[in-house]
């Protein structure tokens, strides 16, 4: 077991870190399939709460808003166990280790991105939130009229990929779409 699973591990970590993250940055970097969004900043969950109320509340339901709390107080066992999966050396506390952080927060290390500017858009930004999924939005913030689809990644049709960034083989061995997008996601309109 352990013999064959071990390369298919490195395996799929080498390709997730080739595929899913931007070379240097570390963090998940949602692909831009709005293509607009590309130059866009990350600005907080807070300011997508202003027009998009509903989302937003319903977000704050899912586990998603409490990522990197519940990493913080994630029993030791835990956090071994994923750690060594993960193959992360743990110098410091989970919570504060960038290894560990990059998928339980927004944007970490990306323009704009955790850990923020301020306290503000830190507290706004210590979570999978609104742009780890729509991407980075201060230029869909200030979009002129019409210009709100162009300048901000919708989450679909690739959901599937976009999810897979953090939910891998290692992290996220359950993942299965159709049952995890049920409780992942926010409210979404009837198809
Ligand atoms: C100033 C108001 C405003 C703010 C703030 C705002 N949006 Fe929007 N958003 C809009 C409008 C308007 C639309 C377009 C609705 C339409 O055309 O149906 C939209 C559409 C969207 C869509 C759907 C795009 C599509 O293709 O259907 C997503 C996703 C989205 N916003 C995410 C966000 C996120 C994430 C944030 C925070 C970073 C945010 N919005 C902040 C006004 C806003
Ligand atoms: C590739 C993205 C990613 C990285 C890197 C990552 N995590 Fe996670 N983590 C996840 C996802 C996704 C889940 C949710 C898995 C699920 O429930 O299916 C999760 C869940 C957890 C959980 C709660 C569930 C459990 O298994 O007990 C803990 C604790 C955790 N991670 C700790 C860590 C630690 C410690 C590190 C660093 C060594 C780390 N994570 C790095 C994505 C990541
Ligand atoms: C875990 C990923 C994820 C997170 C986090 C997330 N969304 Fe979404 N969102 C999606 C997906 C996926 C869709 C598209 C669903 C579809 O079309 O099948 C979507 C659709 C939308 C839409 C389009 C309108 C609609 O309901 O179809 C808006 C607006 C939106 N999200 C806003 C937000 C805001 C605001 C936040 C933060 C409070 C947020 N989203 C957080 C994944 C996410
Ligand atoms: C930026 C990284 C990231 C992305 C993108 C992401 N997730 Fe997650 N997801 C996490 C982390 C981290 C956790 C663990 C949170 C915790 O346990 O506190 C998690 C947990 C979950 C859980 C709870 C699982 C459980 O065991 O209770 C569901 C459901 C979920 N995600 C669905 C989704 C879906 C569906 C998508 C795509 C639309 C998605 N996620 C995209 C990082 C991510």
């Amino acid at each position: 077991m352990v013999r064959t699973a071990l390369p298919a591990a490195i395996a799929a970590l080498l390709l997730w870190s080739l595929l899913a993250f931007a070379p240097g940055s570390g963090a998940p970097a949602p692909d831009s399939t709005a293509s607009d969004s590309t130059a866009a900043q990350y600005i907080g969950n807070h300011k997508c709460r202003i027009c998009h109320s509903k989302q937003f509340k319903s977000w704050q339901t899912t586990v998603h808003a409490a990522s990197l709390t519940n990493l913080a107080k994630a029993d030791s066992a835990a956090i071994r166990g994923m750690a060594k999966k993960l193959g992360v050396k743990l110098g410091k506390p989970a919570h504060e280790t960038d290894d560990c952080v990059k998928c339980h927060v927004t944007g970490l290390g990306l323009a704009g991105g955790y850990p923020g500017a301020d306290s503000v858009s830190r507290a706004n930004l210590a979570a999978v939130g609104c742009e780890s999924c729509h991407g980075p939005g201060s230029r869909h913030l200030t979009a002129a009229e019409g210009q709100h689809k162009a300048t901000i990644r919708r989450g679909s049709p690739e959901t599937e990929k976009l999810c897979r960034t953090c939910h891998t083989a290692q992290t996220s061995p359950k993942f299965d779409l159709a049952v995890y997008r049920k409780t992942g996601i926010h409210v979404l309109p009837p198809p």
